[in-house]
């Protein structure tokens, strides 16, 4: 299927977003920052509405027929999410959001096996959440903390991975695709290599999830994090996936109700996988929601989507590429990235590009991103940022375009 085909064939579902039926300046909104948070289609909204309107109960407790139904709800949105990414649902676990499932891993595994004068390994791209807490751990640990180079065509330097993978790292740390530079990076290359290194591998795959074809068992991660509110569901869900072996041999992280089998008075036991790494009351509706948005998703195929959105970022760049003073940061060729273009615009700064651009409503982030580490890689302190999701049509790339004209214009560049 070609681009144009796909974006033919996704045209109509712009109209299951009720958000994206708002106009902004008599005209309508333009959403170009999915990879903050994407929208939420309207199946997502109404599977939400009938947990709390129809089956609202506490889950997995409760021997009445409505707790039986929401936790039936609950358990299978976990199946559904672990069958379409190739995992399973004993190692599917939801948490707050990706950052929670990152700090899960570095405070269980990292705080039982990283010790004095061990090497973590990060990249220049990570984002903040899977940074700081691999800080935090070296730091307590007095372990020792490197970052994989980025070259400057906005990939990872696979020489600098493998003469630090020659020190013997615990673990490597490394996002599947960079939230700034839009790099999809070469997990599972990545990861044959740590393995063969004696390291573990955590994939941040925030991005990747809504974005392109993932499958757990060919990126072959140690532990894979993601987060829902990216992916066309609810906010306040995350989900880790984990190598079972390891989970079962990892302390609990957060303890308390839900996530024991037996209280003594000075010490406890716990329960199974997954529910040992989901104490208290679990994110229920929340779960639910992101199971309708996986079966959203499934519905109109991450193939397409991938199609589409690569669709859209190749006529961005090219579209990109004749704006005088305008530097896109990041690989080339849309093949090459996920979907979403940053980049800089002579002196200005992204805060006066993303609020003139906002006055006319296309939605576009500006700033760090959450990644310092990067930008300051890159020379800069901010970007400004446009993600698309399977909603954006052609036309909103010309809104785009339109808008940097008129950006210009203002600010005189
Ligand atoms: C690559 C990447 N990792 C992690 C996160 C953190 O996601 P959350 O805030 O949902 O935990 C983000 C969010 O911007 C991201 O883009």
């Amino acid at each position: 299927m070609t681009a144009t085909e796909a974006t033919a064939l996704l045209a109509e579902l712009a109209a299951e977003f009720p958000v994206l039926q708002r106009e902004v300046a008599g005209r309508p909104l333009v959403y170009l920052d999915s990879s903050a948070t994407s929208q939420t289609p309207q199946p997502v909204i109404d599977a939400l509405t009938r947990y709390y309107t129809e089956s609202r109960a506490s889950i997995h407790r409760g021997v009445y027929p409505l707790a039986v139904e929401a936790t039936d709800l609950f358990e299978g949105a976990r199946r559904r999410i672990a069958e379409w990414l190739g995992s399973t649902p004993e190692e599917t676990i939801f948490a707050a959001n990706a950052t929670a499932a990152i700090n899960l891993v570095a405070y269980s595994w990292g705080r039982t096996n990283v010790r004095r004068g061990d090497l973590v390994v990060l990249t220049e791209m990570e984002h903040h959440s899977n940074i700081v807490p691999w800080q935090l751990l070296c730091q307590e640990r007095e372990a020792e903390l490197a970052y994989v180079r980025v070259t400057d065509e906005g990939m990872l330097d696979l020489e600098a991975l493998d003469s630090l993978l020659e020190r013997g790292p615990r673990l490597v740390a490394v996002a599947h695709i960079s939230n700034v530079l839009g790099t999809v990076n070469p997990v599972a290359e990545i990861a044959r290599r740590a393995h063969a290194a004696g390291a573990l591998v955590l994939v941040d795959g925030t991005q990747a999830v809504p974005q392109i074809p993932v499958d757990l068992r060919e990126v072959d991660a140690d532990f894979y994090a993601w987060t829902g509110h990216k992916a066309y569901g609810p906010t306040g869900i995350g989900v880790l996936h984990g190598r079972r072996e390891l989970l079962e041999e990892m302390p609990p992280f957060i303890s308390g109700g839900h996530m024991i089998r037996t209280v003594g008075d000075d010490e406890s036991t716990w329960t199974d996988l997954p529910w040992k790494f989901e104490a208290g009351t679990s994110q229920i509706a929340e779960a639910i929601g992101l199971g309708a948005a996986v079966d959203w998703i499934r519905a109109v195929g991450i193939e397409r989507i991938r199609t589409h959105e690569e669709g859209l970022v190749a006529e961005t760049l090219s579209r990109l590429a004749a704006i005088p003073g305008l530097s896109v940061q990041g690989p080339a060729r849309a093949q090459d990235r996920g979907s979403l273009v940053s980049f800089t615009l002579g002196g200005a700064h992204p805060h006066d590009i993303g609020e003139i651009l906002g006055r006319e409503g296309v939605c576009v982030r500006a700033g760090h991103h959450c990644a310092q580490p990067l930008m300051r890689r890159i020379g800069t302190n901010a970007t400004t940022r446009a993600s698309f999701a399977v909603h954006n049509s052609l036309a909103d790339v010309d809104r785009l375009i339109e808008g940097l004209e008129d950006v210009r214009r203002v600010l005189q560049l």
